[in-house]
């Protein structure tokens, strides 16, 4: 039998999946993910995990070097790649949003042919050319989102909020609600044909452990 290659996001999602994939009956040493090793196989279930950067899990699944993956719907909605979502696994909450300075409240309709910074250039230009109908000036940063409206570089920005402390000790604050986050189970196309009965068993009991949750 082929191994079924499982591709994780580096980091508390990991974790977090791990724990969710071991309830529902696939074994993982947590001390070897813990470890450097960036692929662990179990010959037992014929299961093998890798760890890959977040924004690269979508890119393992989509060209077949792994059967599944997790990742946030954040960066599946960034890449619209070619892959199948079968579930929401809850956990990785947050949210995408529109925020800006507390003056911009109820004004960001306002402002003509805005500048907005952040990581996910497609999600907002979407929001604001297709679902506003309004155009942008999108400027891509890759971090540290929250600078941009500080020092002049965007009147708002796009991006996750979770806490909401990053923004709060910024002295900016929501100004609309784009979408809920959270990690998603992804599979691809290829593989839900051809390993078809083990990936449906793998759903349908996750499934079952996020129902008992
Ligand atoms: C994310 C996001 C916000 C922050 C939100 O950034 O882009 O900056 O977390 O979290 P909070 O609402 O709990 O404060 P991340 O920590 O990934 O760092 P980055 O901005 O450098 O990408």
């Amino acid at each position: 039998m082929k191994y079924l290659t499982i591709a994780l996001p580096k980091g508390r999602l990991a974790e977090l999946t791990l724990e969710l994939l071991e309830k529902s009956g696939i074994k993982c040493s947590q001390s070897e993910i813990k470890s450097r090793k960036l692929i662990i196989e179990d010959d037992d279930t014929m299961v093998r995990f890798f760890l890959a950067k977040p924004s690269d899990v979508p890119v393992y699944v989509e060209y077949g070097a792994a059967d599944l993956g997790v990742v946030g719907k954040d960066t599946l909605m960034e890449e619209a790649r070619d892959l199948y979502e079968v579930l929401n696994l809850g956990f990785g909450a947050c949210r995408m949003v529109v925020a800006g300075p507390t003056e911009l409240r109820d004004r960001l309709d306002e402002i003509p042919d805005k500048r907005v910074a952040t990581k996910y250039p497609n999600i907002a230009r979407e929001y604001f050319e297709l679902v506003k109908k309004e155009s942008i000036e999108v400027i891509k940063l890759n971090g540290s989102v929250e600078l941009a409206p500080l020092v002049g570089l965007s009147e708002v920005i796009v991006d996750i909020v979770e806490s909401g402390r990053t923004l709060k000790e910024n002295n900016l604050v929501v100004l609309e609600e784009i979408s809920d986050i959270s990690a998603r189970l992804v599979v691809n196309k290829v593989s839900m044909k051809m390993k078809s009965e083990r990936i449906r068993n793998l759903i349908e009991n996750v499934g079952k452990e996020l129902e008992n949750a």
